[in-house]
């Protein structure tokens, strides 16, 4: 059976809704025949789990460099291990966070110049980039309070509103700049949003 070699990634504020429409995601590509390799960032591999444990302990202070290497590390196996493998073997990877998140949190939210961003996740990319970015877009007052229903919180998830006002604006910035990012307004009911992405999926996808 064929496959379609592109990759999906999904990224937002916390709290809207990503891993609910992945999963719908997965059931609308399955239906058409597409088994996606679904991943994670930070994680994926059983090496980049293990910094993903240690960047979202609530109960350490990691500063924002080494918060940034963390991100970078766990991303540079992610990719070796899961990422370009399943790519070049033509597969569909859909992955929860990729290096927008990055940019996005390290970049705008603590502060990183972006630049020396955007230069080490080149090297820790081998160059891939996702063919599409599915924008959850999220107050994140709407969000976060989401997230504190589901009870506790990790580090990230800790950082006071407006860290979380300039991570949006972050990847609305992103969004606007490159035409491989989608929007899509998270705040609408579960249904009309996971359309809003098939829609986007299938287009690209020439289904
Ligand atoms: P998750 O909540 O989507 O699983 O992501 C974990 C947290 O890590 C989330 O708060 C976003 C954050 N993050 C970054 O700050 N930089 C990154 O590069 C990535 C991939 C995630």
């Amino acid at each position: 059976m064929a496959e379609h070699a592109n990759f999906i990634v999904f990224e937002g504020p916390e709290g809207a809704g990503k891993s609910t429409q992945i999963t719908r995601l997965q059931a609308r590509l399955e239906a058409e025949h597409i088994r996606p390799v679904l991943t994670r960032e930070p994680g994926g591999t059983p090496a980049a789990n293990e910094i993903r444990k240690v960047i979202l302990d609530p109960g350490l202070i990691i500063d924002p460099l080494p918060e940034f290497l963390l991100y970078s590390a766990s991303r540079a196996q992610h990719v070796a291990e899961i990422i370009k493998p399943a790519l070049d073997t033509g597969k569909t990877v859909v992955s929860d966070r990729f290096s927008g998140a990055s940019i996005a949190y390290q970049g705008y939210g603590r502060g990183l110049d972006l630049t020396f961003i955007h230069d080490l996740t080149a090297r820790v990319t081998q160059g891939i980039k996702p063919d599409l970015v599915l924008l959850l877009d999220i107050n994140p007052e709407v969000g976060l309070k989401r997230v504190a229903a589901r009870g506790q919180k990790d580090r990230l998830e800790l950082a006071d509103l407006s860290f979380h006002q300039r991570v949006r604006g972050g990847f609305l910035a992103q969004a606007e700049a490159d035409e491989s990012w989608h929007t899509v307004n998270a705040a609408q009911a579960p249904d009309v949003v996971e359309t809003e992405i098939w829609n986007a999926v299938a287009r690209k996808l020439s289904l």
